[in-house]
């Protein structure tokens, strides 16, 4: 899979692609995440990428055409599944839309700045709009690296056994139950004697009981959607 991040601030997006899992998903060659920087598509003599919004309002606006360039030479490469862009008022990211991003095979995710990218460019390019969240970033770029990380670690071969999706929170509707590590004894509080017994389908029949009482506890919505 690859991604295509298009962003004003290159440099935001150094880091979040080059450690532990991902990084290992990217030597392998199974994944690609290429981070555009906008400004090498702006026309004009100062690159402008921003203008000031038509009818007064405060802030400025993302204008279409370094966009519409930049994204028009990155179709010229390739077919994309889809064009997202990262904003406050798009669809709220969840696991499951995570899941059926990792099944696609090369995104453009849009980063955007401001007070936003020009209505004309959402209409006729983007085929996709998330959001992280209800609470407002200063700029797409934070969010473009959330959805990037719980789709790319979905990718088959990026994960290995021992950092299994199968088993995270959400993937079947629950919280995860309590881990433990060695020493079984901590400051005289002892781990769960059960996960200490070997026998696996008491455990996992421990686990199961301990996930729904989180859920139950912590995400009440989530436990009745589980139950219905
Ligand atoms: N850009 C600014 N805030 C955002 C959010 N909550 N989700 C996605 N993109 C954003």
């Amino acid at each position: 899979m690859r991604i295509d991040i298009i962003t004003v601030l290159p440099e935001l997006l150094d880091s979040p692609f080059a450690h532990s899992i991902l990084k290992r998903g990217r030597q392998k060659g199974i994944i690609e995440v290429n981070v555009i920087p906008l400004r090498e598509f702006a026309t004009n003599k100062y690159k402008s990428v921003d203008d000031y919004a038509f009818g007064g309002a405060a802030g400025m606006v993302m204008m279409c055409e370094p966009i519409a360039n930049c994204i028009d030479h990155l179709k010229l490469q390739r077919n994309y599944d889809e064009v997202i862009y990262l904003t406050p008022d798009g669809e709220l990211f969840s696991q499951a839309m995570a899941n059926q991003l990792s099944l696609k095979g090369n995104l453009i995710m849009l980063c955007g700045h401001y007070k936003g990218v020009d209505e004309r460019i959402r209409q006729h390019y983007i085929t996709k709009e998330i959001s992280i969240g209800d609470y407002v970033l200063s700029g797409g770029e934070l969010a473009a690296a959330v959805v990037s990380d719980a789709i790319l670690r979905l990718v088959p071969g990026v994960m290995n056994d021992e950092t299994s999706a199968l088993t995270d929170s959400f993937q079947d509707g629950l919280l995860s139950p309590p881990v433990y590590t060695r020493p079984a004894e901590f400051r005289g509080i002892r781990v769960p004697e059960i996960l200490l017994s070997g026998h696996e389908k008491n455990i996992n029949e421990w686990k199961h009981q301990q996930s729904l009482e989180r859920t139950a506890h912590r995400r009440p919505d989530l436990f009745a959607k589980y139950h219905s």
